[in-house]
């Protein structure tokens, strides 16, 4: 017989009026008791039912666990305007929401659902972070600590974000356009051999020659897509080059670079960095934002002083603490 297993989650998050899709369970006594059909609306009746309980946390069996998410990701907006809500747990909602899309996307880059569930998923980046200009140094405990390409591509979205934010000069539909792009800036990598991709150690100059088309293959998978801005491609094409002219694939210099691509070099080379690669174990973000302090030829320094102060202090004196140690 199979034994059921089930998952933990908030009270608040559920909405009212809104049918769920899963059942939920209650634990007494280490027993999980049946309390609501999938199939029967949750009300605001119900929620004061059980807050009067000093009930906070209910249970859906752990095999329900992707309708839950669908769930959550449908009524995000909802969740993100509700005062009730700690930012924590918006937060921790909101990136959770961007990991399982990036991994979708990577797995079916052309998929018009996929695109657009991208871009509702960026709208409430953009949203949380508008609200929440000091949740940065908070988020970054909750990113995975192994490199992998979609939690690469919400990683690099949610810096992106933040950095256009804190720089003031977009206005909030040019900040959607960008992480947009920062979020499908290496879409491209889903067109390169995993085994190119995964090769632990260097690649060959051969190798690294192909790795660099995924440029153009992004480019290439998003022309023409009316659900991606124009704007939003300056992040998939641009975010190789660098300030000495070094980068690729167009081996652009200085102010030939636009902004786009300058902000996610930055967001790019930093996750990069942070994160544990099969040739590479994750730096702290001080030592990386020291590597890209003293890279001053190829990194804009205007953007990353203030990717120090999103960051905060802590990171940047020396109390290392790499990025990850906080999980859970
Ligand atoms: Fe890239």
């Amino acid at each position: 017989m199979e034994i059921s297993k089930y998952t933990k989650i908030d009270l608040k998050l559920l909405r009212t009026d809104t049918v769920l899709g899963f059942d939920l369970y209650l634990r007494s006594h280490r027993r999980y008791i049946l309390y609501r059909s999938h199939r029967i609306p949750f009300n605001e009746r119900v929620r004061q039912n059980l807050l009067g309980h000093g009930v906070k946390s209910l249970y859906i069996l752990t095999r329900d666990e992707s309708k839950y998410k669908s769930y959550i990701e449908n009524n995000l907006t909802d969740i993100l305007t509700d005062p009730q809500i700690k930012m924590d747990v918006k937060r921790q909602v909101v990136y959770q929401n961007s990991l399982s899309i990036a991994r979708d996307l990577i797995a079916n880059p052309t998929s018009t659902d996929t695109v657009k569930r991208s871009a509702r998923a960026v709208e409430n980046i953009v949203e949380l972070h508008i609200k929440d200009k000091e949740g940065l140094k908070k988020i970054i405990y909750l990113m995975p600590q192994d490199y992998k390409i979609y939690t690469h591509s919400a990683n690099v979205a949610t810096y992106s974000i933040a950095l256009a934010i804190s720089l003031g000069i977009f206005n909030k539909k040019e900040i959607f356009e960008l992480g947009l792009g920062a979020f499908l800036h290496d879409i491209g990598k889903s067109r390169i051999p995993r085994e190119i991709l995964d090769k632990p150690g260097h690649l060959t100059p051969e190798e690294f020659e192909i790795v660099k088309r995924h440029v153009y293959h992004g480019w290439h998978i998003v022309k023409g897509n009316p659900l991606v801005p124009r704007r939003s491609i300056l992040p998939i094409s641009w975010h190789h080059e660098r300030l000495s002219g070094d980068g690729y694939p167009g081996g652009k210099r200085g102010d030939e670079i636009p902004i786009h691509g300058l902000i996610t070099a930055i967001a790019d080379a930093f996750d990069a960095m942070t994160t544990n690669r099969i040739y590479q174990k994750a730096l702290s973000t001080f030592k990386a934002i020291q590597i890209l302090l003293a890279d001053e030829k190829n990194y804009d320094r205007r953007i990353l002083f203030k990717m120090i102060k999103l960051l905060g202090p802590d990171k940047t004196t020396g109390i290392q603490q790499q990025r990850g140690e906080m999980v859970n």
